[in-house]
């Protein structure tokens, strides 16, 4: 019989024969994954951890804060972020082909993971203590995946917190190996973590950047955090999260349509709703959304963020279309 309760203490006792003294480094996501992971190995070993959390720019909103904040106020966990968000929209400026963004965002991403481990690395070493251990939030799905070839999962270049380099600096603890999501966000759930982030939805590690078909800009990234927000905000209000898989809301940053606000002609750009039901996301179909739950999204978006003055639906089974845009 599965119990989360058992599970931690099982964990924590085995991470803490694995770690003994060392110090851990974990790198997190704001995603369910590595929070979970994070917070498990806190527990085992309290102050010998420290986390690393990267802001690329690309987040949504309050997702830092969310990190920051209620994370670290739920956990106690040392947290390191690395501002980088001027390194990525200097490195996007002017980049509009998917899978060079996705290359990109992967490597800066890397890039100040890596810079952000050195000088932990070098402070731990000063105080005479080497940092020997990477936690990762790897799943049983994850150990799977990588083993066999899948199929849709490798046409586009993934990219998240476990797809760190081979760093063989560090030996891996990856406590959540053997589960499922379900399992993990219940044990989230017993560890105390906030719920914006053990009931959050798939988010792809390249964030907000593949979620603008043309180039990446700081206000583009505002105009669609800002609609996403909206369209969050209200499938939340509305009970449906327990019936989305996610819902990628995406901005046509190089489409402009003619519109009508007030006694004006509008020239704005189209929001994409992409909601979908999905077991496993190798397959996916659009959800029936009431259109209640719809209008209010659409007028609320095309009210309040200026820049946007259409919002369309996504009503694309996976194949042929992919969940996400890019
Ligand atoms: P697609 O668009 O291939 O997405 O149907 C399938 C699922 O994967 C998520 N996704 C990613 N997750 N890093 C991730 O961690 C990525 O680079 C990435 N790209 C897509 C997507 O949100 C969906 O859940």
């Amino acid at each position: 019989d599965w119990d989360s309760g058992s599970i931690i203490d099982e964990q924590v006792q085995r991470i803490r024969e694995q770690v003994g003294t060392d110090r851990v480094i974990c790198g997190l996501s704001g995603g369910v994954d590595s929070a979970v992971a994070a917070a498990l190995v806190h527990k085992a070993v309290g102050d010998q951890l420290v986390c690393i959390f990267v802001d690329h720019g690309l987040l949504r909103q309050d997702e830092r804060e969310q990190v920051e904040q209620d994370y670290v106020a739920s956990t106690g966990v040392r947290l390191v972020t690395v501002d980088a968000r001027e390194q990525f929209l200097t490195a996007l400026a002017g980049v509009t082909d998917p899978e060079t963004k996705r290359k990109i965002i992967g490597r800066e991403f890397i890039r100040s993971f890596e810079q952000a481990e050195r000088d932990l690395v070098a402070e731990a070493a000063a105080d005479g203590e080497p940092i020997r251990w990477l936690v990762q939030g790897t799943l049983y799905p994850d150990v799977v995946e990588s083993g066999g070839g899948t199929g849709t999962a490798n046409i586009k270049s993934h990219h998240n917190v476990g797809g760190l380099p081979d760093d063989l600096q560090f030996q891996l603890i990856e406590p959540l190996r053997a589960l499922f999501k379900d399992e993990v966000r219940a044990i989230g759930r017993e560890l105390g973590l906030p719920e914006v982030i053990v009931g959050r939805q798939p988010f792809p590690g390249p964030g907000l950047g593949i979620r603008i078909i043309g180039e990446v800009t700081e206000d583009r990234l505002d105009t669609l955090r800002r609609a996403d927000a909206i369209a969050r905000a209200e499938l939340t209000a509305a009970g449906l999260d327990g019936d989305i898989w996610q819902c990628p809301v995406v901005l046509l940053a190089d489409v402009r349509s003619v519109g009508v606000q007030g006694d004006g002609r509008t020239y704005g750009h189209p929001i994409v709703l992409r909601p979908v039901s999905s077991e496993d996301a190798m397959t996916a179909d659009w959800t029936r959304l009431p259109y209640d739950v719809l209008a209010k999204i659409s007028n609320r978006i095309t009210n309040e963020v200026e820049e946007v003055n259409r919002v369309v639906l996504d009503v694309t089974s996976k194949p042929p279309g992919t969940i996400e845009w890019e």
